[in-house]
């Protein structure tokens, strides 16, 4: 299945889907698309040999017009996946309508506790006990849309957001893969009730 990756950083866990590629999971990474050129992701997808665009929001006055050439970058690959991997963006209806039941989002949090930014200090400064990181479709609701798997972290009465961030992340490496690979294999879907359906094993 081609998958196309959106990111904006590090793009960590485009590397943990570039690692399962080679460890012959269902899926190959037909792009990586950046909103910011200096994404240390884009070196990590050129070291592979896989495609990369740059789309700097900056050089677009609205989210429609930004989102409308994304969208064309994107469809230029044919992808039957979209993976939102760090991608710092928010997305417009109409796009992310466009790509209704395949597109997905890894948040680093148990959602639908602490949408949006600062996740990790967030739990902590709410005395959570744990915390973890969510796999999801995309839906217009920012972070909002079904979840498909979960992984959870104790948080540790000495954890930073820093700390907290490191254990959370590395489940994060785990669970993306695992659910891109189902999504290959046309096992999990969107299905038409808003929840994923996800076939047990042929
Ligand atoms: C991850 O914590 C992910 O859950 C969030 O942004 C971070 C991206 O990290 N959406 P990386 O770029 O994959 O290293």
């Amino acid at each position: 299945l081609p998958v196309v990756a959106l990111i904006s950083g590090s793009g960590t866990n485009l590397q943990a889907l570039i690692d399962a590629q080679l460890r012959g999971a269902p899926f190959r990474l037909a792009a990586v698309i950046s909103n910011r050129a200096d994404a240390l992701g884009l070196e990590r997808a050129r070291r592979h040999d896989i495609p990369t665009r740059v789309l700097s929001h900056r050089d677009y006055s609205d989210r429609e017009s930004f989102d409308s050439k994304l969208a064309e970058l994107i469809d230029a690959f044919t992808p039957g996946l979209v993976v939102l991997a760090g991608f710092m963006r928010i997305l417009t209806a109409g796009f992310v309508d466009r790509y209704q039941g395949r597109m997905m989002n890894i948040h680093p949090s148990l959602l639908p506790k602490f949408r949006g930014l600062h996740t990790h200090q967030r739990a902590i400064d709410a005395g959570e006990a744990e915390h973890g990181a969510s796999v999801h479709f995309v839906t217009a609701e920012l972070d909002g849309g079904p979840v498909i798997l979960q992984a959870r972290v104790p948080v540790q009465p000495d954890d930073d957001a820093e700390s907290l961030a490191a254990r959370v992340l590395e489940r994060e490496h785990l669970l993306y893969p695992t659910a891109v690979s189902w999504f290959a294999e046309g096992r999990l879907q969107l299905g038409e009730d808003g929840h994923p359906h996800l076939d047990a094993r042929p």
